[in-house]
């Protein structure tokens, strides 16, 4: 099943704002720590992929959770030259290549995770075909997206007109993403949406938003988008309590059956 490619992390200069637009705190890192140990459930690991790491994120901090050798595969010739010149990222085995076709040896893995990679891919049974086929057996997935499910839970939506219709057309169902997971051959352990907290307050999250490092703002009309952020910006400041944003989002985990 071939897909268009939605969004390209090698055209404008998402490779520039996506590290301060996209920041991740303790907070939130708490909250994948438990999902990670949970999915793991005390197995030694290894070898661990952090599948789509774009600026790698997550890579060090998986590389510090298991202690195992990580490698950071990425399509994006940008967001691989970004990540690999940050110096916390230097122990990290940098691969650019498709998720579609890995150049990683067979079952040499113990864990892949994937984090907002899923609605990206032009092929998603060929990916989970790859992953099932670089884990040993019995090895672990994990796939962290949006979905159509959670798609009307995030509060900047509404305010961009044509958004919904984007993620709609890419945002993969629930059931899907673990019906076409089973077809790989990577059996179904826990499903979980995840409240996690993005921003202390609304103003905060406003900014966060307006840096338009959200691919799916990256694909309204500028004209959309500048009309959009001054609305959303303003219906913050009205709408803040002093309250933390959560986002909502679907974690998978999956074993390796065969
Ligand atoms: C939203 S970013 C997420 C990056 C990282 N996982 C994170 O959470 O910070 C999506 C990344 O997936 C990469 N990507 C999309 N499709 C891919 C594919 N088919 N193969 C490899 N990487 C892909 C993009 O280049 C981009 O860096």
């Amino acid at each position: 099943m071939e897909r268009e490619v939605g969004f390209d992390y090698d055209r404008g200069d998402i490779h520039r704002t996506y590290a301060s637009g996209r920041a991740l705190s303790p907070a939130q890192f708490a909250v994948w720590e438990e999902l990670v140990s949970e999915a793991l459930g005390g197995d030694s690991v290894r070898r661990v992929v952090d599948l789509g790491c774009g600026l790698g994120r997550f890579s060090a901090w998986l590389s510090g959770l298991t202690d195992a050798a990580v490698a950071g595969v990425d399509r994006s010739e940008r967001m691989l030259a970004q990540a690999m010149a940050d110096p916390a990222e230097r122990t990290i085995h940098w691969i650019r290549a498709s998720a579609e076709k890995l150049p990683i040896r067979d079952a040499s893995c113990d864990f892949v995770w994937m984090f907002l990679v899923y609605h990206h891919l032009v092929d998603r049974p060929a990916c989970l075909a790859e992953c099932a086929r670089i884990l040993g057996r019995g090895r672990t997935l994990v796939i962290v997206n949006s979905t159509a499910e959670t798609l009307d839970s995030y509060l900047w939506l509404p305010f961009f007109p044509s958004a919904r219709a984007i993620d709609l057309a890419r945002l993969p169902r629930r059931a899907s993403v673990i019906e076409l997971a089973r077809d790989a051959g990577l059996g179904l352990v826990c499903h979980r949406t995840v409240m996690t907290p993005v921003a202390p307050d609304l103003p905060t999250y406003a900014e966060r938003i307006a840096s338009r490092t959200i691919s799916t703002l990256q694909m309204v009309s500028d004209e959309e988008w500048a009309h959009g952020i001054a609305g959303f910006r303003r219906y913050c400041q009205r709408e803040d309590r002093g309250q933390p944003v959560l986002d909502e989002i679907d974690a998978f985990t999956f074993r390796r059956v065969t």
